[in-house]
């Protein structure tokens, strides 16, 4: 059953950052952009490098081992070599705190 996570405050991760959060077994990229908050997965569909290690471009992560750039929005690659999205989480804020679904 889905389940509302509490994850950080908001005020934590200004506009144009991300960091990892683990949800049980799951790494889970959280990205606030232009100050909405987004999560997509955080390990890559490529070769499982880690999103969180890489850096944000335009509304994009980048992977930091082949640099597939993934949008940090849909989860869509918008550069391969990757081929296969990454799965987005739904993302609230609630009295200043940020909770991600699972
Ligand atoms: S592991 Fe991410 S692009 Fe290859």
């Amino acid at each position: 059953m889905a389940e509302w996570v509490p994850v950080f405050r908001g005020e934590e991760l200004p506009p144009g950052l991300m960091r990892v959060v683990t949800i049980g077994d799951q790494r889970i990229l959280v990205a606030n952009v232009e100050g909405t908050f987004y999560a997509i997965g955080a390990v890559c569909t490529h070769t499982e490098g880690y999103l969180d290690e890489g850096y944000i471009e335009d509304r994009t992560v980048v992977c930091p081992i082949h640099f597939s750039r993934f949008s940090l929005i849909s989860g869509e690659v918008v550069e391969g070599p990757a081929e296969e999205p990454e799965p987005t989480y739904p993302v609230e804020v609630r009295n200043g705190i940020v909770y991600v679904q699972r």
